[in-house]
């Protein structure tokens, strides 16, 4: 990858800055400020986060840092809310949206996002959103292009599209599902960067086996509640939290190059520090295999 492209073992993640409706704009400014003079090196935010909140409050919080800011961005692009479309001209307009809310000409690597409302070869025809994406990398306005979305099936086809320097998959390459493996073996094979996003699984890798509990945002099963306590107990008697088991999974994996943590202020992001220093005993990843498989959460059957 070029060398505009810098990250770290982790990357930050802020699809819920601005979408929070118990915190205010300046608490939320705080937080963007801290993230973006934090220690993680990139941030990743998407055009569609909190409907663009989050890029306008990490492009404030950029403008008050000035030289403070140390981190970079990477952004990702996003069908248009109202109609669903995904095609060149709105990939070219999702991205000076998100430009104009960050305050930046250009970032290092943007992700194609979620491309649910058309197939592959809608995005490959002329005139589809890979035309956008490889003009934008043409024009050098981004350095590396990437696809970011869920199901494997989907993930699959667009690596192998040939096109993509980058891709992030999320919830299925962690302590409860490793079913992204494969992706990411291929995504290695072909010298892309990977990032894996949602170690936590989006809530009870981080909160802990307790009801109410979601995994890939939606309410985990009993099944799963219960495996995540064995988990616990594993971690514990080793003195390790889950949360940092969970983290460390993904950061130890050679086949992740970086890890994207969802950050909702900036103590989450004081406690992300903590945990990714967090010394992890080798006989812990042999007490959680010991646990067995984790439940099937049959994310990719649904979708
Ligand atoms: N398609 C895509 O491109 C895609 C999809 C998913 C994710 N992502 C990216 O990856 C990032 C990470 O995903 P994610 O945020 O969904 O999942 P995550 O990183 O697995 O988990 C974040 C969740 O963990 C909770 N948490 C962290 N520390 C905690 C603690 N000490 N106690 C209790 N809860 C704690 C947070 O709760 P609080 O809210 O209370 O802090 C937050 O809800 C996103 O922000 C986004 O940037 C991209």
């Amino acid at each position: 990858m070029n060398d505009r492209i810098s990250f770290g073992a982790v990357t930050v993640g802020t699809s819920s800055l601005g979408g929070r409706t118990d915190r205010g704009p300046a608490e939320e400014v705080a937080t963007a400020k801290a993230v973006l003079g934090g220690p993680f090196a990139l941030v990743d935010t998407s055009n569609a986060y909190a409907a663009g909140r989050s890029e306008e409050i990490l492009g404030r919080a950029r403008a008050e840092l000035g030289d403070a800011a140390t981190a970079h961005i990477m952004t990702k692009v996003d069908s248009d809310p109202e109609t669903g479309v995904l095609d060149r001209d709105r990939v070219l307009r999702s991205f000076d949206e998100s430009m104009a809310r960050l305050g930046v000409d250009g970032v290092g690597i943007l992700h194609l996002h979620d491309p649910y409302t058309i197939t592959v070869s809608e995005a490959l025809a002329p005139g589809g959103a890979i035309e956008g994406m490889l003009e934008l990398r043409d024009s050098g306005a981004v350095a590396a292009i990437g696809i970011a979305a869920g199901p494997i099936p989907l993930m699959r086809s667009y690596v192998q599209t040939g096109v993509f320097d980058a891709l992030l998959t999320h919830n299925r390459y962690t302590l409860v599902d490793r079913s992204a493996v494969p992706l990411l073996e291929e995504a290695r094979r072909r010298g892309m960067t990977t990032f894996n996003a949602a170690p936590f699984g989006g809530g009870i890798l981080a909160t802990g086996a307790r009801s109410g509990a979601t995994y890939a945002y939606r309410p985990a099963s009993t099944t799963l509640v219960d495996w995540v306590a064995g988990v616990e107990r594993a971690c514990s008697e080793l003195g390790v939290s889950l949360r940092a088991a969970a983290l460390h999974f993904s950061m130890r994996s050679p086949l992740v190059d970086s890890t994207v943590v969802g950050i909702s202020s900036a103590q989450r992001l004081r406690e992300l520090e903590e945990l990714t220093a967090t010394e992890i005993p080798d006989r812990l990843w042999a007490s959680i295999d010991a646990c067995g498989p984790a439940p099937s959460t049959d994310e990719d059957e649904d979708e």
